[in-house]
């Protein structure tokens, strides 16, 4: 077994590169189909990964939304919905984010060793806290899930996990929506940060596909060896 899942970094971003605005709360870039068919990646995955911010900005219930996915799912003896995952250095977390509160499925809390007690006192009923030392290395995290049975990760920003995922060369593909918008305030947040990426001039990254839904562009980007043309 790999040590490490196969990562499949999922993104919705504007022409200008932005997740989200400022100003517009839960921006939507993404049209119906496209969410439909996010949600059939989610089903196809074994765990989900969003950043704390995410979690505090957008409060997701990431689960499979699809009832014919869930039973597909339950069929294969599998829970109806991934495993949900974040990571935080704060700990700043509440309990009764719908990431915590929703579905019945594992959820688990990567932190720093010195937040660890205070959020398990807080999370400790809704999630698992695991103390990933005195910084959370998305590597360890990586591996960590792959321990725990995940051989498939499906990582859905924001942009600070992104960057990581990217930088530290730990991602299989990338699926990177782009919509037909601009938000033009710098104050946004990109789909990744400033750091020293595997793709660059001499060593471009390998398109795998484009595909028209509606009115936004899916563009695939195999990211390793381990790509997966089938998996969509
Ligand atoms: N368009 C899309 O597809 C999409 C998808 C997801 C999110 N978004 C948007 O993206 C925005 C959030 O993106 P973001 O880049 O600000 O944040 P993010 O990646 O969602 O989360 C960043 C946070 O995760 C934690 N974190 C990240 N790396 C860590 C590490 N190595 N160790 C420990 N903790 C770590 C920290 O949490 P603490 O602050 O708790 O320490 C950090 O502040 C939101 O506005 C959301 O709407 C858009």
């Amino acid at each position: 077994m790999a040590d490490r899942p196969y990562t499949l970094l999922s993104c919705g971003m504007s022409l200008d590169g932005y997740l989200d605005s400022a100003d517009v709360p839960r921006l939507a870039l993404s049209n119906d189909s496209d969410f439909d068919r996010v949600d059939a990646v989610r089903a196809a995955s074994d765990a989900i990964l969003v950043g704390a911010a995410t979690v505090r900005a957008d409060n997701p219930r990431l689960l499979v939304r699809s009832a014919a996915r869930r039973t597909e799912r339950a069929a294969r003896g599998l829970p109806e919905s991934p495993v949900k995952v974040t990571v935080t250095r704060r700990g700043d977390l509440d309990a009764d984010a719908a990431f915590f509160c929703t579905g019945t499925g594992e959820k688990l809390v990567y932190c720093p060793t010195a937040v660890a007690p205070a959020l398990r006192a807080r999370l400790g009923s809704v999630a698992t806290v695991v103390d990933a030392g005195w910084q959370v290395d998305m590597r360890d995290v990586s591996k960590d899930l792959s321990g725990r049975g995940i051989g498939r990760l499906m990582v859905e920003g924001g942009g600070t996990v992104h960057t990581q995922f990217l930088t530290a060369d730990i991602a299989d593909e990338l699926q990177l929506v782009v919509a037909p918008l601009f938000v033009g305030d710098s104050r946004s947040r990109r789909f990744v940060g400033d750091g020293r990426f595997p793709w660059h001039a001499d060593r471009r990254a390998t398109l795998a596909e484009v595909r028209q839904i509606g009115d936004v562009a899916l563009l695939r980007y195999a990211l390793s060896a381990r790509f997966c043309a089938g998996s969509d």
